[in-house]
C-alpha cells in the first residue's frame, strides 16, 4: 500500500527532515566529542600544581558543563523526537522497514540514551560536592554511554545507504532480522564511524571555542589562552583523517552510487560538477577556512579571540556538517534504503507488479466517487514524485518541465517509466511506476500544472 504523501509546499518533505536532521547533528555529535572533551579538560585541570589556575580551570569548566547539559538535553533530545515525527509522516515505507529490521538497536539506544542524560545530569549537579575522582567517573561513565550512541545509530544511517549484500539476499522475505549483524555492520560501517567521530571531535571543540571565547581576556589572559589553545586542538585530528576516511567510505559505496559524483546531474546548463562534487568541494573550502581562522583567529590570538570569530567558526561548522549530510544524501539517490526501496516508497522488487495492477490499485487515499480528496494524477505526483520534487518550490516540476507541451511531458513520464538502462535519470530518479492509466493521469495533472488552462470567457450577462 502507498501512503498519502505529505506535501509541504516550496519546502518539500526532505527539507524538513534535512532541516530537523542537520540542526540535530550539529547537537548530538557535539554531545559524544564534548563527552570526552569534559573529561579530559577536568582531568587536566586536576593535575594543575598552581593552585589559583586549577579553581579557574574548574570554574570555567563547571559552567561549561551548565552549557552543555542544557544544548544536548534539551535541544539534542528534542530534535531528535523531531527527527521520528518527521520520517514517520514523510517516509512511512522506509521508517517501518528500519523499525522491522532494527527494533532490539534502537531498544539498546534508549537505553544508552537514559544513562547519558542522567550522568549528564548528576556530573552538572556534583561538581564540587563529590570526591573529584568519582566525579571524573561519572564524567567518564557519560562519555561511554554517549559513544555507544553513535555506536549504534551508525549502524542503521549507514545500513541506509548500503544495506549489503547479504541482507538484500533475504529482503523482503521475512528473514531479515538473521541478518541483523550484517545488516548493522554493513560495507560503510566502518568508514561513517571514524568519520563521524572525527566530526564529533571538532565539533567538541568548535563548541568549546564558543565557551572560551567568552571568557575576559582582559581580566584571564592566562586562562583564557590556555582554554582557547587546548580547544583549537580538537580540531586537528580529524583535518588529518576526515580527506582519507572520506575516500574509504567512498570506496565502500556501490560503484553506481558513486557514478553521482562523475555525473553532471544538476540538468539544465549543469557545467561539469555533479551537485555532490560541488558539496565536496564546498565541504573542503569551509574546513580549510576553519583551520585558517582557528589558527590565526584563536591559536596565534588566544586572548583577543572574540564570540563573533567563535560564531563565525560554529557557522562554517554548520555548512561544512549540512554539506557532508546533504551530499550523503544526494550519493543515495534514487533510493532511500540502497537497492531496496526507491525514495519514493517503492520497493525495487514491486515495479513489476505495480506495473501490471496499477499504482492505485492498492491505495485507500484516492475515492474515485464524488468525495475525492485528490485527483488520481495529483495522488501519483505525490507519492511518485513528491519525496523528491515540489510543484513550484524546491525542485520544482512546473520549471523542470516548462516549455513542453503535454505531448512531450508524456514522452518524458513514459521515459521515466521505461526505465530503459541508458536512461540518463536512472542515476537519481526512482522509475514512474503504474499502468498506462497512470501515466495518463500524472501527464495531465503535470501538464495543468505547467500550461494552466486559460480562463473561461468571460460573458457579459445583459446581452
Ligand atoms: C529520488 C528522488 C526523485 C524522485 C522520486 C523523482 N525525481 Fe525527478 N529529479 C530528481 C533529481 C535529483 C533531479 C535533477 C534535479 C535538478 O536538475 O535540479 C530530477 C529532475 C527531474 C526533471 C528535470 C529533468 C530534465 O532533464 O530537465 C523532471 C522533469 C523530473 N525530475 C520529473 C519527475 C517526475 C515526474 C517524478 C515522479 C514520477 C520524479 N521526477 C521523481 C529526483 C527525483
Amino acid at each position: 500500500m502507498n501512503y498519502p504523501f505529505w506535501d509541504i509546499p516550496i519546502l518539500g518533505s526532505g527539507w524538513v527532515i534535512g532541516i530537523i536532521a542537520i540542526f540535530h547533528v550539529m547537537i548530538s555529535q557535539f554531545a559524544v566529542g564534548g563527552g570526552f572533551y569534559l573529561p579530559l579538560a577536568e582531568r587536566k585541570a586536576m593535575r594543575i600544581a598552581d593552585l589559583e589556575t586549577r579553581i579557574d580551570w574548574l570554574a570555567q569548566l563547571v559552567s561549561y558543563s551548565k552549557f552543555f547539559l542544557i544544548l544536548t538535553g534539551v535541544f539534542g533530545t528534542i530534535s531528535g523526537v523531531g527527527i521520528w515525527f518527521a520520517i514517520g509522516l514523510t517516509h512511512p515505507e522506509a521508517t517501518s522497514t528500519l523499525i522491522h529490521n532494527f527494533v532490539f538497536g534502537w531498544a539498546i539506544e534508549w537505553v544508552f540514551f537514559i544513562v547519558e542524560l542522567t550522568t549528564a545530569a548528576v556530573y552538572y549537579y556534583t561538581w564540587n560536592r563529590i570526591d573529584p575522582k568519582l566525579h571524573l567517573t561519572v564524567g567518564w561513565v557519560y562519555a561511554g554511554a554517549s559513544f555507544c550512541t553513535l555506536v549504534i545509530i551508525n549502524g542503521i544511517l549507514s545500513f541506509m545507504l548500503t544495506p549489503g549484500d547479504a541482507w538484500l539476499a533475504v529482503a523482503g522475505t521475512g528473514h531479515e532480522a538473521f541478518k541483523f549483524w550484517n545488516a548493522f555492520f554493513n560495507p560503510t560501517y566502518w568508514p561513517s564511524l571514524f568519520l563521524r567521530t572525527c566530526v564529533c571531535t571538532s565539533l567538541a571543540g568548535v563548541w568549546a571555542l564558543i565557551s572560551a571565547s567568552r571568557i575576559d581576556g582582559d581580566r584571564q589572559p592566562a586562562l583564557k589562552t590556555a582554554l582557547v589553545k587546548w580547544s583549537v586542538k580538537w580540531l586537528v585530528p580529524s583535518f588529518v583523517a576526515t580527506p582519507f576516511l572520506m575516500i574509504w567510505y567512498l570506496f565502500m559505496v556501490p560503484a553506481s552510487q558513486r557514478a553521482l559524483l562523475t555525473l553532471g546531474i544538476d540538468t539544465i546548463g549543469a557545467g561539469t560538477f555533479s551537485t555532490v562534487t560541488r558539496i565536496a568541494l564546498i565541504i573542503i573550502v569551509t574546513s580549510a577556512t576553519i583551520v585558517g581562522v582557528a589558527y590565526y583567529l584563536a591559536y596565534r590570538n588566544p586572548v583577543e579571540f572574540n564570540l563573533s570569530h567563535a560564531l563565525a567558526v560554529l557557522l562554517l561548522a554548520l555548512i561544512a556538517t549540512a554539506s557532508g549530510e546533504y551530499a550523503r544524501e544526494m550519493l543515495r539517490k534514487p533510493y532511500v534504503i540502497g537497492r531496496w526501496m526507491f525514495s519514493n516508497g517503492v520497493r525495487v522488487p514491486y515495479v513489476a507488479r505495480i506495473n501490471s495492477e496499477g499504482y492505485l490499485a492498492h491505495t485507500n487515499w484516492v475515492w474515485n466517487g464524488s468525495t475525492t480528496s485528490y485527483s488520481r494524477g495529483e495522488a501519483i505526483y505525490r507519492g511518485e514524485c513528491g519525496s523528491c520534487h515540489t510543484l513550484n518550490g524546491y525542485r520544482p516540476l512546473a520549471q523542470l518541465l516548462a516549455g513542453r507541451d503535454s505531448a512531450n511531458i508524456g514522452n518524458f513520464i513514459t521515459m521515466l517509466h521505461d526505465y530503459k538502462p541508458d536512461s540518463p535519470y536512472r542515476r537519481f530518479m526512482p522509475p514512474m511506476v503504474g499502468v498506462k492509466q497512470d501515466v495518463d493521469d500524472l501527464t495531465n495533472f503535470l501538464n495543468a500544472q505547467v500550461n494552466p488552462p486559460a480562463p473561461a470567457k468571460v460573458l457579459t450577462a445583459n446581452k
